[in-house]
């Protein structure tokens, strides 16, 4: 029974990119109603919206592409979890992308053109122009608009989960923008909800990500006593382009380009890749990154040099974004930026996270199928193959209430300037001491400024509310959660790379 005037979903999705809406999917094809809420004032405004780089599949042969998965992972990622992905690979393109959204993938006549990107040892790659993301994810949120059984509000942020002995009630959600002198909190009870809340780029000064991908369903389950694993697993992409100084604008310059032959050269105009990995600018990303940043500590600089393609077309949606930039072609200066977290809220198979009736999918969760450094174009094909699984698992269970807890009444008068400098404070500390190497003592600095910092928003947290205040608060958590896993893996795998104290004071001094 729920009091008057509280809201029920069968399943509660928090999140709109490709994972969030294969679950409202996969949960709205086993017949539950499902809400999908998400804090972007549109909900396109997601990271998978974003994606440049395409969607792996198997091709027909799974057994190549899960020896890609594993190789790429340095040997970490879970085989029973890789087997489900490469098994249910072609079948889930075929159906929901093919048959059910009729997204145009890059090929003549209704067949497809696969592409090869790094680490992958086949042509494997379904592309629409360097915009997959966008061609995908609109047709879904379409389609998934159009669906009875879905309803999708937007400008809507999940603030903390409901919960009560280790079970998931439901989410308070913030219903108002930021800043307007509204009750902050609204409970939607749930059968069962699905973070699929993305990532953590927020953390970092430069991210491939949103803005938005302050790691709110990984605070949030963490804070609800769910278990997180692999956080330290924090991947680089290596070529977003490097503006001039004082330029923020950077964008990512996609995989697939060094895929048919854009070679990297250093500040010397020097090709370097080659020194470093057999399968030179094709190796895995975080050894491809560890060099591009290791060359441009060296020499000043690393371009991506196209002059090998046809760039303007086949790439044409990057190439306008270089014009835009006034990036003098062929040589696109590139370093290193955050992309991806391999890992997240510890799900199974099905998404099912340690809390009952809690799922994650998605960036947000850790399946295990990147182990510690993931193989690139496997994110979509993850977020599409969990959030079915996760789907399909969350139907079938009513929503029941409990106590939600109690919000603050917003208020108006906080001001967005305490969100915005904690907001640098905590990016310069991860960019400095948990970025592409770490160090014992850098990440005992930055779990010292992480954890006073993190104090501070909590006093406000206690006293206030905003939806600002709320993300910081994510962010602070998962910042301090990727330093503790780093501090805890003195080993150096995939995208944790760990160097001695010695080594990263020399390289401070040099800078
Ligand atoms: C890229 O296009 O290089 C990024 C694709 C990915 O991260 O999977």
């Amino acid at each position: 029974m729920s009091a008057p005037g509280t809201r029920e979903a069968e399943v509660l999705v928090v999140g709109s990119g490709i994972a969030g809406c294969a679950a409202a999917l996969g949960a709205a094809r086993e017949g539950a109603e499902v809400l999908l809420v998400t804090k972007a004032e549109r909900p396109e405004d997601a990271a998978t919206d974003w994606a440049q780089g395409g969607i792996a599949t198997a091709r027909g042969d799974p057994e190549s592409l899960k020896e890609d998965i594993i190789a790429a992972s340095d040997g970490t990622a879970d085989e029973e979890a890789v087997d489900v992905l490469v098994s249910e690979a072609d079948s889930a393109v075929r159906d929901v992308l093919v048959e059910t959204l009729d997204v145009p993938f890059d090929g003549p006549d209704g067949s497809f053109d696969y592409a090869r990107e790094a680490a992958h040892s086949e042509e494997r790659i379904l592309h629409v122009d360097a915009s997959t993301g966008e061609h995908v994810l609109r047709p879904f949120l379409n389609y998934l608009d159009d669906h009875d059984r879905i309803e999708i509000l937007e400008d809507t942020a999940a603030l903390d989960l409901v919960t009560h002995e280790g079970r998931v009630y439901g989410a308070v959600l913030d219903t108002t923008p930021d800043g307007e002198p509204a009750p902050a909190g609204e409970p939607v009870y749930a059968g069962a909800t699905i973070l699929a809340t993305g990532g953590i780029g927020a953390c970092y000064g430069r991210s491939t990500n949103p803005e938005g991908a302050t790691g709110d369903g990984i605070a949030m389950a963490a804070l609800a006593g769910a278990d997180v694993a692999d956080m330290e697993f924090v991947q680089f992409h290596p070529t977003a382009y490097a503006p001039p100084e004082g330029d923020g604008n950077s964008f990512l310059v996609s995989e697939a380009v060094r895929g048919v032959g854009a070679v990297l050269a250093n500040g010397e105009g020097e090709r370097f890749m080659p020194e470093y990995h057999e399968d030179a600018e094709l190796a895995p990303r975080d050894v491809v990154a560890r060099a591009v940043a290791r060359e441009r500590e060296h020499t000043g600089e690393v371009v991506l040099d196209v002059s090998g393609l046809d760039f303007r077309a086949e790439f044409p949606d990057l190439a306008a974004l270089c014009d835009e930039a006034g990036v003098d072609l062929p040589e696109i200066p590139v370093a290193p930026t955050q992309h991806f977290l391999c890992g997240g809220i510890d799900v199974d198979l099905h998404g099912r996270a340690s809390l009952a009736r809690l799922y994650a999918v998605g960036e947000c969760a850790r399946t295990g199928v990147h182990g510690a450094n993931r193989l690139g174009s496997t994110s979509l094909l993850e977020g599409l193959v969990w959030g079915l699984r996760a789907g399909a698992d969350a139907a079938g269970k009513p929503p029941e209430t409990v106590e939600a807890p109690e919000l603050l009444d917003r208020d108006p008068d906080l001001p967005d300037r305490f969100a915005a400098e904690k907001f640098i404070r905590l990016q310069r500390v991860m960019d400095e001491y948990v970025g592409l190497q770490r160090s014992p003592d850098g990440l005992r600095r930055a779990g010292a400024v992480l954890r006073r910092l993190k104090g501070e928003v909590d006093a406000y947290v206690r006293t206030r509310t905003s939806r600002s205040l709320y993300e910081l608060r994510n962010a602070a958590v998962t910042a301090l959660l990727v330093t503790r896993a780093a501090a805890d893996n003195p080993e150096s795998v995939g995208c944790h790379h760990v160097v001695e104290d010695e080594q990263a004071e020399a390289e401070a001094t040099a800078d």
